[in-house]
């Protein structure tokens, strides 16, 4: 009911808050003798940690995960695996000047109305910390999801206006903005740039593909698979947007147009982005989200006092420019999630039999 808890099967709690001892997960569900190591998960931390690349916050938060429990000799136990990850080189002395002021665009304002109460350092429950730990949970995630051959992969469509013009996939590892394209890489650093030089920042587009899911997964009516995966990205900060395959563009197309013929070697187009009907068709599931620009930044704005008297604010510390590339991860993680959860519940109600009957 508290919203902080996430998954039916494969069930994750995240705790902690920005400015606190540490933040964490613990999950639940997850099946026994699955190798996993800290190693598993320090790597995919270290794609979401800040400092790493010029646009992100140089908050240098170390994020080292420790293992407390469901993992014995380098397997899953079967029992709650419990995730740790320490808060190191916090600076709230930065955050003192906001401990009345509210900022634009960040949830300081909406977390007063509800709770009544404040940790106004570094945006406590609402800062992107929060979000390592939905990484370190999602690499679980994704050692279960490796199991069945599916993989899950983000980069980057757009920053700034800025948008690829074309996509090459070994261009993705090479650019500090996860681009797959080169040169629209360049075009969205020179934004970037700009911005900073500004007290700015910017917003973006990211795609997700998942790759090797079999047909057959998902729940009908409510708990469609497209309906889950548009919850989990949008819970994660700065989404505004979700689109599958087509989306929005899928308005404005005729049906002839829309609809993936189908023939015996399976869907000759993808604009349904592999799903049906809330179920996985066996195509690549392809997913992308709006993020808005980083509420956090120096230029001069209106707010209010918690007293709602008029203030002037420009918000100083360490923040990032854009949310993306640092978003990638972390929205590959829910996407891992729903999928482990719902590969669970595939097994829980049709007994898994989900390989077999593709290849039929
Ligand atoms: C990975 C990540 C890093 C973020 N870094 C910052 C930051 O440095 N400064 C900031 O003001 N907001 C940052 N945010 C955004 C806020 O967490 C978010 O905008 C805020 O909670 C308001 O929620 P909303 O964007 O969903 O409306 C970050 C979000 C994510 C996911």
């Amino acid at each position: 009911m508290s919203g902080n808890t996430f998954g039916m099967l494969f069930r994750v709690t995240t705790w902690g808050e920005s400015h606190g001892a540490a933040v964490g997960a613990v999950i639940d569900g997850c099946p026994p003798n699955i190798e996993l190591s800290g190693e598993d998960i320090q790597g995919e931390l270290d794609r979401r940690r800040p400092g790493r690349v010029a646009l992100t916050s140089s908050r240098g938060e170390g994020d080292c995960v420790e293992i407390l429990s469901g993992v014995f000799e380098g397997r899953t136990t079967g029992t709650p695996i419990s995730l740790l990850v320490g808060n190191r080189d916090v600076d709230s002395a930065s955050y003192e000047g906001l401990r009345d002021v509210f900022r634009p665009g960040h949830g300081d304002f909406t977390y007063f109305k509800k709770y009544g109460i404040r940790d106004h350092r570094g945006g406590g429950r609402a800062s992107g910390r929060e979000t390592a730990a939905r990484v370190a949970a999602g690499a679980v995630a994704r050692k279960v999801i490796a199991r069945e051959g599916i993989e899950v992969l983000g980069f980057t469509v757009a920053i700034g206006g800025v948008t690829i013009k074309k996509f090459s996939g070994g261009e993705v590892g090479k650019n500090q903005l996860l681009c797959p394209d080169a040169q629209a890489a360049e075009e969205m650093e020179k934004r970037l740039d700009n911005a900073r030089m500004e007290g700015d920042s910017l917003g973006g587009i990211v795609e997700i593909r998942v790759r090797g899911c079999p047909a057959g997964l998902g729940e009908p009516v409510f708990e469609k698979i497209d309906a889950e995966l548009a919850r989990a990205i949008m819970s994660v900060g700065t989404v505004k947007g979700v689109e599958i395959g087509a989306g929005f563009r899928a308005a404005g197309m005729k049906g002839s147009e829309c609809n993936d013929p189908i023939g015996p070697e399976g869907f000759r187009t993808n604009h349904a982005g592999g799903i049906l009907a809330g179920i996985t068709t066996g195509a690549e599931i392809v997913i992308r989200l709006a993020c808005k620009p980083i509420p956090s930044i120096g230029r001069e704005q209106e707010t209010i006092d918690i007293q709602g008297k008029p203030r002037k604010i420009s918000v100083r510390g360490r923040h990032d420019i854009c949310v993306i590339p640092r978003i990638i991860p972390v929205c590959e993680a829910m996407v891992c999630l729903v999928l482990a959860d719902q590969l669970l519940r595939q097994k829980a109600i049709c007994g898994g039999r989900l390989r077999e009957r593709n290849a039929e």
